[in-house]
């Protein structure tokens, strides 16, 4: 990891110092994803050992990274780790009358085409419905989100609808599609990945407004999950480096706190959610 930057350096020794400073025994702690480079269990035991050492009750959130963790395996996974992980997916954890629900998640990170994206939300948004209703179903009230990824998306694909709410001409559409480089520099794109997209966070703030009914940058299926079901707090990771820390929501919004937990955001210090 310290290939990344030097905020990585040391990395596992910082979350250790700083874990033991804080978590007690009775603590819980939700990681929030990326858990290890391991392809498999095998690959991940030093990691799970690691961990597994540390106090406190751990609840995990599939990262994108953790190839170990085939989603349709949870169950599995809990049973084979009974007592030391729970694997928060298509289920809930009980924290004082709080369920603590989640999933992995998704943002257009360019890296898929629109379509595959909507599909993997489309699956990640049921799969957090299933969450809040089990513990809905239990009789739980108040809820805390988990996610890996942002819950909304700072890049958005120029669809017609957002060329036209950026008042592109035909041809400009045309032509940010065919990634002519000064036309998308001037509507605020990039050109990295598949797909021409609009960095929606270099748009002028005005113009940011008008543009957000057609984009996610500020609502997405999750933040309207959360926001249907009364949750408090959504909880969310994989944003790393300082050009990404401000992806996606910071605070409160429509009654809802936001918080990014990754890493090297926090220092690798354990961030208090409730309590
Ligand atoms: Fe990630």
């Amino acid at each position: 990891m310290d290939k990344f930057s030097k905020a990585w350096k040391g990395h596992e020794e910082k979350i250790r110092r700083n874990w033991l400073a804080v978590v007690r025994e009775s603590d819980t702690v939700v990681l929030a994803g990326d858990f290890s480079w391991g392809r498999d269990l095998e690959e991940c035991g030093p990691d799970f050992d690691f961990i597994g050492k540390l106090p406190g009750r751990k609840i995990l959130i599939r990262g994108n990274h953790d190839m170990f963790w085939d989603a349709k395996k949870t169950p599995a996974l809990n049973a084979l780790f009974e007592g030391r992980f729970f694997f928060l997916q298509d289920n809930y954890a009980a924290y004082e009358d709080y369920a603590l629900v989640g999933t992995k998640g998704i943002c257009f990170e360019n890296l898929t085409s629109f379509e595959q994206f909507r599909k993997l939300q489309k699956r990640e948004t049921e799969r957090l419905r299933t969450s809040f209703e089990a513990a809905r179903a239990a009789g739980y009230r108040k809820f805390i989100v988990f996610l890996h990824y942002p819950p909304t998306s700072s890049i958005w694909p120029a669809t017609p609808e957002l060329c036209e709410a950026l008042g592109m001409s035909r041809r400009e559409e045309a032509a940010i599609r065919r990634q002519e480089q000064e036309i998308l520099r001037q509507h605020g794109g990039r050109d990295i990945g598949h797909n021409p997209v609009i960095d929606l966070h270099a748009l002028p703030p005005a113009l940011l407004h008008s543009v957000m009914d057609v984009t996610e940058v500020l609502s997405s299926p999750f933040t309207r999950m959360a926001e249907e079901y009364g949750a408090e707090q959504v909880i969310y990771a994989h944003s790393h480096g300082k050009s990404r820390f401000h992806d996606s929501i910071h605070g409160e919004l429509r009654g809802v706190r936001y918080q990014l937990v990754s890493g090297d955001y926090l220092d690798f210090k354990p961030f208090r959610v409730i309590g």
